[in-house]
């Protein structure tokens, strides 16, 4: 059994052509996500094929796993393009999701957010995405699958993407090569002008929210959020929501220009 690691130190191994998890509260909640997308015909996230002792089996998404810093292949404007346009597709075969299931009913790990208009992935970053070659072609990791806009998981998304990143390990290029790649995912996923208007504002909004829960966690003793919180995890998110708001103006005017790297 190999361990696979990941934001988490412990508790995911993959065995032969599955990965075995931790069962979570929202477990339930993101198998029938799981299930309605393979019924959908989107095939490039995780099948469940069942629990095993308080674990969740799920298949094993094939393809070559990255993290930060972005080098190689994660990198290319073909895993950028291609990483935006699974996005697009994940969106839109979530959509009928919202129409069979009891909202209310239902346990996720990040409250919704209205108006549900898809279910989010939550961190369809970099780090959790397969890709063959270049290709972005699977997704995995749905712990913080939610309902809410297209534009809230559009946000974070860019965010780590282009990456608009402070970070020394995380950043890559300049303002703006990273203006550039916002502007060709939103190209690439079909971001309408007014999400564009409004996209630096809402990743600001979704990392102060991201904090905001990082603190809740810790609040309540999670012994992984109150390590991060001790180690200044929260640090980079709060100078990049500076960076943000600083260059607000420079990246809204650049990612409204529909015209590619
Ligand atoms: N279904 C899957 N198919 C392929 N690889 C997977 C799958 N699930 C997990 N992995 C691999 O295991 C690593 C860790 O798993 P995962 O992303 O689910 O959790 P994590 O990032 O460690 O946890 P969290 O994001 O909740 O802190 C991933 O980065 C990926 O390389
Ligand atoms: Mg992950």
């Amino acid at each position: 059994m190999e361990t696979l690691s990941g934001g988490r130190e412990t508790g995911i191994y993959r065995q032969g052509e599955t990965v075995v998890r931790p069962v979570q509260a929202w477990s339930a909640t993101v198998h029938r996500l799981l299930r309605y997308l393979h019924q959908q015909g989107f095939r490039a996230c995780p099948e469940v094929i069942g629990m095993d002792a308080g674990s969740e089996v799920l298949s094993f998404v094939e393809g070559e796993t990255y993290n930060y810093p972005l080098e190689g292949a994660i990198a290319s404007e073909e895993a950028l393009i291609s990483a935006a346009r699974l996005l697009r597709q994940l969106h839109d075969a979530s959509q009928g999701f919202l129409k069979t299931v009891n909202l209310a009913e239902m346990a996720w790990m990040l409250p919704a957010r209205a108006p549900a208009e898809v279910i989010c992935h939550g961190d369809f970053t970099p780090y959790n995405v397969a890709l063959s070659g270049h290709e972005v072609v699977g997704v995995f990791d749905f712990d913080t699958a939610h309902p809410a806009p297209r534009l809230w998981d559009i946000a974070y998304s860019v965010y780590c993407w282009s990456p608009f990143k402070t970070d020394p390990v995380d950043q890559l290029g300049t303002l703006d090569t990273q203006i550039a790649r916002a502007r060709l995912f939103c190209n690439s996923y079909g971001v309408s002008a007014s999400d564009r208007q409004q996209l630096v504002s809402e990743m600001i909004i979704r990392l102060q929210s991201l904090v905001a829960f990082m603190q809740a966690q810790a609040d309540m003793g999670d012994a992984q959020f109150v390590q991060h919180f001790a180690e200044g995890h929260h640090l980079a998110y709060l100078a990049d929501i500076d960076y943000l708001r600083h260059q607000q103006v420079a990246i809204t005017e650049g990612i409204m220009t529909v015209q590619d790297l």
